[in-house]
């Protein structure tokens, strides 16, 4: 009875302490994403008193998680004589119905069947989601049975094994089981003191299933974004930043940024140059690892990168270029000439200026333009297109309508002979049935020789229309309304 009274007085203790000591900041860690399978011993060797205590150190190992599908996902695994999966990864998809379930998870008792448990956590993580997955261990240490074979075969998988035991009894097997390195990924503690490795192990999985605490999220050749998940809040912390080329003696670039910054945009970089950057946050709710990102600016791009030809005429060209750099381009200047040869023309542009009409050209002709910058810094750049200007479409000279008999009419043009393929003559004929009074719509294709033609049944007032055909398209026509007088 007494001993009943006792273990009673432990397990209120530390609930109490669940609730009074969590001090993560409520938007931690919201950014990571990966599995933690939590496999725990719950056999008849771990004393009553220790179990809750190991449930309550899980509860506030994974406190600052944010749970659910797309971030941190946890499962239970009781291990006892047959494994009791105690939930999945896809129950919990809030950190408090996650910690209401480890408040009702009860000890199995019975033999420590470890073995069986692995065969329930290779099921729940191995060719699942791809993402970071951890299987932590969690035991007396006692007896676990034969676990080599299945441990190894999870790691090849790419299961993160940790492991925490209150025992020291078969430390041997705990160190084989984990993935390296030892220091971070196995401990063994004594139960009442298991809170000093809160921290520490939540690092440890944190590196694991946070891979990329630092990200670059935006390159240039002259400048880079940079991203974290939350690690501390604006009330209790701040960040130190620094950065600097890798290959360099000079001092790095320090900034100091408030707790609330998630991210912070790098200037003035080099083009081309691989640069390191670190982030220390600093805070009164404990020591923080130090996060740091190697990345490469881009090449520098100089302008023109990339020129280009659009809406040619018969006689221009229209060239465009590409990027704009006003700051770094004082002005560009555009040459074009007649492949193989012909005079060359020039033109010079202002800065702001990206594109240029290039006009006066022979027409059906194959060009060379060359766009260059001089920039600022002195240096030169050139990039060279081939176009070629459209065929002359003349339009038409001349068009005619006259009066002939039997109400038809006459219909007479001009037109320029070179490259013409033909006309297409449209007019508005009388509707043949009465009911309609719209005039309908037709065409004729007439071949390149002709220069008239003979209409019946215009529409009064009918439009008449004759357009020079090209092989590159159709010149301006001519229209003209019928003047007939109805007999
Ligand atoms: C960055 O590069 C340096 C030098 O190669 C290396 O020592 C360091 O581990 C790298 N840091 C990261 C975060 O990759």
């Amino acid at each position: 009875m007494k001993d009943f009274f006792l273990l009673r007085v432990f397990v209120w203790a530390a609930l109490q302490r669940c609730y009074t000591q969590i001090t993560v900041p409520a938007t931690g860690l919201s950014g990571c994403e990966g599995d933690i399978l939590v496999l725990l011993d719950s056999s008849g060797s771990v004393a009553n008193y220790e179990y809750s205590q190991l449930l309550l150190f899980t509860a506030e190992l994974v406190h600052p998680f944010s749970i659910g599908r797309g971030r941190v996902r946890v499962g239970l695994i009781q291990v006892g004589t047959n494994p009791h999966l105690e939930f999945g990864l896809d129950v919990h998809d809030s950190q408090e119905s996650l910690q209401k379930a480890m408040q009702r998870v009860s000890q199995l008792q019975g033999d420590t069947n470890t073995k069986a448990a692995l065969g329930l956590a290779w099921e729940l993580l191995v060719n699942k989601e791809q993402v970071p997955k951890v299987l932590l261990w969690l035991t007396d240490g006692v007896q676990p049975g034969d676990v080599d074979e299945p441990m190894s075969e999870l790691k090849e998988q790419g299961v993160s094994v940790l492991a925490v035991s209150t025992v020291h009894a078969n430390y041997k097997v705990l160190q084989r089981a984990v993935t390296p390195p030892l220091e971070s990924h196995l401990y063994s503690v004594d139960i009442d003191d298991i809170d000093i490795i809160t921290h520490d192990l939540r690092e440890a999985i944190i590196k694991i299933i946070c891979a990329e605490l630092l990200r670059v999220v935006h390159l240039t050749s002259h400048s880079a974004v940079l991203q974290w998940h939350p690690v501390v809040d604006a009330d209790s912390g701040y960040y130190e930043f620094w950065y600097k080329p890798i290959r360099t003696t000079k001092p790095a670039v320090r900034r100091t940024l408030s707790g609330d910054s998630r991210k912070t945009e790098l200037t003035n970089l080099q083009p081309d140059t691989t640069y390191t950057a670190s982030l220390r946050p600093e805070s009164n709710h404990g020591l923080f690892n130090t996060l740091s990102v190697n990345f490469t600016t881009l090449p520098d791009v100089l302008s023109p990168a990339e020129v280009s030809v659009s809406g040619s005429g018969p006689g221009q060209i229209r060239v465009s270029w590409g990027p704009l750099q006003p700051a770094r381009v004082r002005k560009y200047i555009v040459e074009y000439g007649a492949i193989p040869s012909g005079p060359v023309g020039t033109v010079t542009l202002h800065s702001r200026q990206s594109s240029a009409l290039l006009s006066g050209l022979e027409p059906d002709t194959e060009y060379l333009v060359t766009v260059s910058a001089l920039h600022a810094d002195g240096k030169e750049r050139a990039m060279s297109v081939r176009a070629c200007t459209r065929e002359a479409l003349p339009p038409l000279a001349d068009l005619q309508l006259a009066p002939a008999e039997q109400q038809e009419v006459q219909v007479t043009w001009e037109a320029n002979q070179d490259g013409l393929k033909g006309f297409w003559v449209t007019w508005e004929r009388r509707n043949s049935r009465s009911t309609s009074s719209n005039p309908s719509t037709s065409s004729v294709y007439l071949p390149p020789s002709t220069r008239s033609t003979r209409l019946a049944r215009l529409a009064p007032s009918g439009r008449v229309c004759v357009s020079p055909i090209y092989s590159s398209g159709r010149g301006d026509g001519l229209c003209c309304t019928a003047n007939t007088l109805r007999g």
